[in-house]
This record gives C-alpha cells, structure tokens and sequence, in this order.
C-alpha cells in the first residue's frame, strides 16, 4: 500500500474489494473467503469475506505463540486501586484462556451461545472474552457500572446460557459488589442463565447459590484446554449493548473476520504501533474502546496492552498515567477527553507530568465525545506530542474519522477528528437527503457499503436495525451526528441528532431516563437534556411537573426521582439533578422543546420557536433554573 492518506482513502473508497482484500492477508483464516465483499445486488447488508473460516481468539493468542512470542508480555495489569501489578506474558494468556474456554465448554457453552461478562478491568475479563471467541460463544460484557435491572435486560435479550461476573469492582472509596446485584439481575429477567462462573477477588467474597454458582479459581485448577473452534468470518463474536433512543438498549453485533481485519489495519495505519510495542486504551472493557483496544486490536496485532483499573485523577493522583506511560513503555495512550479535563483541573500546570520519563511516548488519541480545543491545546503543550482526536460509535468499533500516525499526520484542525477513515465515504445530507455545500450543517452520513467491523445487525432486532440507521436516508448509514464537512474535507461532529447524550465519554439515552422517572408515582410528565459541563462535557438534569394533588415537599420528590434513576439505570448515569416545574415548554401539537430547555440552563441564546403554545413556560424554566445553579446567563 502507498503512504498517503489522500491515495489509501481514494483506493478504499473506488476498489474496496482490493484495499481490505490486501490488509486481510495479515489476518491468520483457516479457509479463504469466497467474496471480499457480497456483489452490489446481494441482501442487506453486504458482507465482508463470505465463505471464510477463522477464530479471533487464535488470532490473538496461538498465532503469537506458535511465531515466538510466547514469552513477550501480553498483558500489564495495572490496578492503583488495588496496588496490585501483574504482567501476563502470551504463552500465559493463551494457557489461561484455553482452560478457561474448557471449563465453559464443560458447562455446556457451544458454538452460538451466548455469555455475559460482567466483570471489571482485571485480566480475567480478557480471558473470559477470549476464552468464548475461542469456543465460538459469543460474549456480552456488560459495564459494571449498571445497574441491576440493565443487567437483566441483556441477560433476558441476550438469552445468555452462562454468566461471568467478579465478586466486586472497586470505584474509589468504595467496593462495587456485583454479586447481589448479578443475583437480583437474575430474579428480574425472565430468562435464567445454567450457570455462573464467579471470580472470587480478594476485596470482597461473594455468597454463591448451590448448583448454580461455580467457583472460577476452583475449576481452572481441573479445567482441560480447549481448541479453538472454527467459525465463519460472518458468525458474530460479540454483542454489546448500547444506549438507543428507548429504555431497550441497542444489541450491537460483530461479526468476526471483517472485525479483525479493520482493527488490525487501524494499528498500524492510525496508531502507528509495531508489533512487540505497548499502547494502551485507558478506558472500560464494557464499553466498544475497551472491546477493540484493551483487549482485540492490540492482542491481534502482537502488541502489549495495558489493563487500567484506577481513574485518571485520585488514585492516586493526576500523575498515574504518566507513571504507566513511564513504567511499561506505553507508544500510544487512547483515551477521552473527560480524562484531560480530570488531570488538569487537578494539575494545570503539568507539575506532575514533569517528573516522568516519557521519552518513548509518541501520540495521544481522544474519543468518545467532541474534543474541546482547549483540552486539546493544553495535552499538545504539556506532552509536545500529536495529539489526535477521533470519532467514532459502538456501532462500527473503530474509527469513522481519524487522523493517520502510521501513514501521515494530516494538520491538525481543533475542533475536527480529521479525515474519513478507509471505507468510510462521508457526507452531509440535509433534511431531504441532498449533499449540502462545504461548511454547512448536516446529518452525517456515509455512502454504503459500510466498511469491514460495522454492525451487520442489531441482535433481536433486524428490523429496528433497518428502521434506525438506514431508513431516513436511503443508501446511506445515518450516524445520528450532526456535523458538517469543510472546503478541505475535514469532519466536524457538533452534536447527536437523537437524545443520546455523552457524560464522560458515556453514551446515555435520555429518553431512558425520561422512562425511569416517569414511573414515580408522583410524576406526570418529565424531560430530561443533557446540559454542559466543565469536566464530564454533559450532564443530564431533568425537568418533574407533579401530577395534580401531590403536595410533598419538591426536594423530597427531587431525591426520589435522583435515587430511581441511580437504582435503575446504575450510577454511571451520573443523574443528580431533578427539578419541579410547573409545566413543560411544548410546540402546539405538545412537542416537548428540549433543545430550549437545554440551550437556556447553558445559558446561550436559541430563536423561539415559532410554534411554541406558550412562551412564557420558558420564563418559568429560567427562573428553576437558576435557582438550581444553571442559567447563570
Ligand atoms: N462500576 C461501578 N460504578 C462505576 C463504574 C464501574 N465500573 N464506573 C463508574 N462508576 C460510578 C462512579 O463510582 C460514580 O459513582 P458516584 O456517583 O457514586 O460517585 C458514577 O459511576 C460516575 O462515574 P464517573 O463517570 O467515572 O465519574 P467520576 O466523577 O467518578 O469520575 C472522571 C470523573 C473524569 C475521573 C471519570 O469520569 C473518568 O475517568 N472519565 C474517563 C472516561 C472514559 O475513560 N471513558 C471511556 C470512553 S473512551
Ligand atoms: P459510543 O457509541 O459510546 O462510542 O458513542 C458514540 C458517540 O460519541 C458518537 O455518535 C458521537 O456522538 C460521540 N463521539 C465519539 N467520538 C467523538 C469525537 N471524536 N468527536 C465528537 N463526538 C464523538
């Protein structure tokens, strides 16, 4: 392949065919594909290396073995919360992982099945990802962070046969136990997994249910190694659940060889790692950062990575990622934005940056939410580093927009994650589905087909897959970001066009919440908007209106409704702010006009609404507003 952006995007776009049929030849099949990609007139969607048989946990463990790698780490597992250090090296990984996928198939886990992983970022989690893609089950891991009842919707939706779980997380300052919650999941959901294999941790011992419960140290003492097991490149290797616009959340599905061949290119061409190097993804492995750049790209890749279980800020300073940067080496740090704004509240002058050796530290990655670009400024002056923002969505698993540190660094613009990654063919479209001028404000879309890793479907859910993402605008992918495209073809992304909203780098539905607190007894009718913030780049508030006759004390109501939210969609929700209002703004056919509500508590100037039934109710919103700390104009 030529080294310049300009040719490899124009080459993935004109001859796809050719661009990923070249890139998968890195990719270890254990049968070649038919097609690279299904003819023009094949079903919905087309596919990518029809015909192919692989297995993603041989990719990412034997291959490395059988070539010589068995001895270079795999793994640094790096818990400040626990001050526990471990490094795992390949030949380890692969003997863990291969008894670990024994010990499921003896629990009667096959080819298809499903099992949930609700694990925090221990090695273990890796293991249990790799031990399902090693059987051909395909996992779900679910963020510690939900809370029961969103366990059980993906227990129930994925009608998982086994569960994973660890006896705890550990946030700071206190010890997430997972197993009364893993318990109650279960109670709620209709559908009851056979078993679940429980990782005992040291912080925390869970009780277990006779029968059901299996100890996860205690069988891998017995456990035979199993091989790995052949599946079609089109078979899915995981589920993962996303916020959708209703309380059911999205199953995002990916399928298995289009995966691996799109996150193995992306190592190379944008984060610009070499075999043997570390990078390290400082996120969640329940959320898509954590699926492809904790655990499958750099594994398939041959790299090291680094498993974080700490926060970039108190555990136990803003200096910990320069200490793991320093300690193993780390090339590339992939992270969000939140986590700058963290460290430098609590470091703006870099004091601690300083007394790090980062010599070998070359690019820094943002994503997960817009890259402010102050934030941006002030890691370029701190770390004299690229520093690359980059978008992209649980529903394609690697970049849709990137910049290219193993071909070329394109000029930075702020504010923009740059160029089309290959195979995306961007393009804004306006309300009628017309290419707009450059510069101008649009949904952004892209041209199909979808390159290799996008989702071939939702799980359970075909026809919301259909219906969501490639109705409104046929013949394209609607992103579900507004954004617009300059004169030079770099990409803007401004804000979501649905009621997703991103709270430290977490997508969250507001309209989930919306369903939560409209369940209190004592409420009417809400809205819930997603309102600037200085250091999570949004936060949710909402809006109550009580139902006639409720004459509690509002701060009372408030709380409850604080505390429903914590208790139902879990305290990643980060939901602290209810407030009682009188009636809620609504255009005359009783659209509730959240985007006022929000631009008002944000205190920025919005054009009222022409159709707005009354615009006083706006004066009312203020005046709450302010009482509660917003508005401050
Ligand atoms: N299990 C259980 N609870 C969790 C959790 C987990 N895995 N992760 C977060 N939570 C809880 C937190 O304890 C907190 O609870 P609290 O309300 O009782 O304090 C709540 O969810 C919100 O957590 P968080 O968003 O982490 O906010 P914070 O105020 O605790 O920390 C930051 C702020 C900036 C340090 C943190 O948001 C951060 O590290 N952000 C980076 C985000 C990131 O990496 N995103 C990945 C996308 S690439
Ligand atoms: P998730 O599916 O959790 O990865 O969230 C995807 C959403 O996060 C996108 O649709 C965007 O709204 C937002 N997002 C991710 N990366 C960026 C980025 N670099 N710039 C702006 N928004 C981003």
């Amino acid at each position: 392949m030529s080294q310049s952006y300009d040719h490899l995007h124009a080459q993935s776009i004109e001859d796809p065919e050719s661009f990923w049929g070249e890139a998968a030849e890195a990719i270890g099949w254990f049968k070649p594909w038919d097609t690279v990609l299904d003819p023009e007139n094949s079903a919905f969607p087309r596919r990518w290396f029809r015909g192919a048989e692989t297995n993603t946990c041989f990719n990412a463990l034997d291959r490395h073995v059988a070539s010589g790698r068995g001895e270079q780490v795999a793994i640094y597992y790096d818990s400040p919360i626990t001050d526990t250090r471990r490094s795992i090296t390949y030949a380890e990984l692969l003997d863990q992982t291969a008894r670990f996928a024994g010990v499921l198939q003896e629990l009667g886990l096959t080819k298809g099945d499903r099992a949930i992983i609700y694990m925090p970022n221990i090695p273990e989690t890796a293991v249990a990802m790799l031990a399902c893609a090693r059987i051909g089950a395909i996992h779900s891991v679910v963020f510690g962070g939900f809370a029961a009842s969103e366990l059980a919707v993906r227990i129930e939706d994925s009608g998982a046969k086994v569960i994973i779980a660890a006896s705890c997380g550990i946030e700071p300052g206190r010890i997430v136990e997972y197993k009364p919650l893993l318990d109650g999941a279960i109670e709620i959901s209709k559908h009851k997994p056979d078993h679940c294999v429980i990782i005992q941790r040291e912080q925390s011992q869970a009780s277990m249910i006779d029968g059901r419960d299996i100890d996860y140290h205690s069988a891998m003492q017995t456990a035979k190694p199993a091989d790995c097991v052949s599946v079609s490149a089109l078979d899915p290797l995981y589920i993962l659940y996303t916020s959708g616009t209703t309380g059911q959340p999205k199953g995002v599905v990916r399928d298995t060889g289009g995966h691996m061949v799109a996150l193995y290119w992306s190592m190379k061409h944008i984060y610009g790692i070499e075999p043997g190097e570390t990078y390290w993804a400082a996120s969640d492995v329940g959320w898509v950062v954590g699926h492809s750049y904790i655990v499958y790209a750099p594994l398939l890749y041959g790299a090291s990575t680094v498993m974080f279980e700490g926060k970039p800020v108190g555990t136990p300073d803003a200096g910990v990622f320069w200490r793991i940067i320093q300690d193993y080496d780390v090339k590339a740090l992939f992270t969000a934005p939140t986590a700058f704004r963290a460290i430098r509240r609590d470091d703006p002058q870099g004091k601690l940056i300083k007394t790090y050796d980062l010599s070998g530290f070359r690019t820094l990655f943002l994503a997960g939410e817009r890259s402010d670009p102050d934030t941006i400024q002030w890691a370029e002056e701190q770390l004299d580093v690229p520093v690359i923002d980059h978008w992209w969505q649980t529903e394609t698993g690697w970049s849709i927009a990137a910049n290219y540190a193993g071909v070329e660094i394109l000029p930075i613009k702020y504010g923009s994650p740059t160029k089309p990654a290959p195979g995306w063919n961007l393009c804004v479209l306006d309300e009628g589905g017309h290419e707009v001028e450059p510069g101008q404000i649009g949904a952004l879309c892209a041209k199909l087909p979808l390159p290799p890793s996008s989702f071939p479907t939702l799980w359970n859910a075909h026809d919301r897959y259909l219906k969501a993402y490639f109705t409104v605008f046929p013949g394209y992918y609607e992103t579900a970001d507004a954004g617009f495209i300059d004169e030079d073809g770099y990409v803007f992304v401004m804000a979501r066009t649905d009621d997703i909203i991103n709270v430290a780098g977490h997508r969250l539905s507001t309209g989930a919440m919306e369903e939560v607190i409209a369940s209190h007894q004592d409420v009417a009718e809400c809205a819930v908007v997603g309102v600037a913030d200085e250091l999570k780049g949004q936060s949710p508030i909402g809006f109550i209106v009580l139902s006639a006759g409720v004459n509690r004390p509002h701060e009372e109501i408030q709380t409850e409704c604080v505390q429903l939210i914590r208790k139902n969609i879990g305290p990643v929700a980060a939901f602290k702010t209810a407030i009682v209002v009188e009636r809620l703004p609504k255009t005359r056919s009783g659209k509730v006009l959240r985007g006022a509500m929000q631009k008002i508590a944000d205190s920025q100037t919005f054009k009222m609404p022409a159709t707005i039934d009354d615009p006083i109710i706006l004066e009312e919103i203020e005046e709450a507003l302010k009482l509660a700390g917003y508005a401050k104009g």
